[in-house]
């Protein structure tokens, strides 16, 4: 099963792919976070991408589907992935779709984690996740059962994102606004797009989520 998950920056994207790898058998596929790692091993697409981060832009169209196009061809997505943050534009969303039909590959399901603007900034400046095992957590909406140490791992260090800042926050929403907001219309004429009410506790979207993966998965 392949799996879209759309919405705005601090959506819930993230937080929700990794509740659904297990349960489904598929992986979380962050271009965010592939990104983030080529950008710290100091690659020639992290030098080219840090920049435009920062900035709360978006990288251009081929390094994200160059990316992908290559990890769609690693085994361990044979049995689905869940795209988290791609595709964000588009002319992605169209290179996917030929991506897919030439890899033997179909998508079974977009889903929109709906959230207004108004939440979005306390979401992303709260969010801090685990240096060692990558958990994601929230300084009010998602703590540690102990303070200051990671429930799945034990460890101790946390990090913040660079872009995780008021003023970025603002930049990136409207890069949603403008550039993976056309997508919603996109997927609607596909047959594909389902929408789930992100505003909810991370609990009742991950069960909203489920119930429609569980009848995708049916069909
Ligand atoms: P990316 O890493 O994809 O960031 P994003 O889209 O801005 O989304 P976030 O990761 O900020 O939010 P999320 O939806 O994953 O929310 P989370 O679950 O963490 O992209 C970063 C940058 O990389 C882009 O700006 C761009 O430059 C570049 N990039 C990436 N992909 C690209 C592409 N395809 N094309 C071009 N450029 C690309 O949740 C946020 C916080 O809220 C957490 O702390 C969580 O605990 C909390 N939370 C989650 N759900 C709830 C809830 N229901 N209630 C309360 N709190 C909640
Ligand atoms: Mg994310
Ligand atoms: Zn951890």
């Amino acid at each position: 099963m392949n799996l879209v998950l759309l919405g705005p920056p601090g959506g819930g994207k993230g937080t929700q792919a990794k509740r659904l790898q297990d349960k489904y058998g598929i992986i979380q596929l962050s271009t965010g976070d592939m990104l983030r790692a080529a950008v710290a091993s100091g690659s020639e697409i992290g030098r080219k991408a840090k920049a435009v981060m920062d900035a709360g832009q978006l990288v251009s169209d081929d390094i994200v589907i160059g990316i992908i196009d290559e990890r769609l061809d690693q085994p361990d997505t044979g049995r689905g992935v869940i795209f988290d943050g791609f595709p964000r534009t588009v002319a992605q969303a169209e290179a996917l779709d030929a991506m897919l039909i030439r890899k033997g590959k179909r998508l079974d399901s977009v889903i929109e984690i709906r959230v207004p603007d108004a939440p979005i900034v306390e979401r992303i400046t709260g969010r801090y996740t685990c240096g060692t095992c990558g958990a994601g957590y929230h300084d009010k909406f998602q703590k540690p059962a102990v303070e200051g140490k990671c429930d799945a791992c034990g460890g101790t260090d946390f990090i913040r994102r660079a872009d995780d800042n008021a003023e970025t926050v603002n930049k990136r929403l409207a890069a949603y606004h403008a550039q993976t907001a056309p997508l919603l219309p996109y997927y609607e004429t596909h047959g594909i797009l389902r929408i789930v009410d992100g505003m909810q506790d991370i609990g009742k979207v991950t069960k909203d989520l489920e119930i429609i993966l569980d009848g995708a998965a049916v069909k």
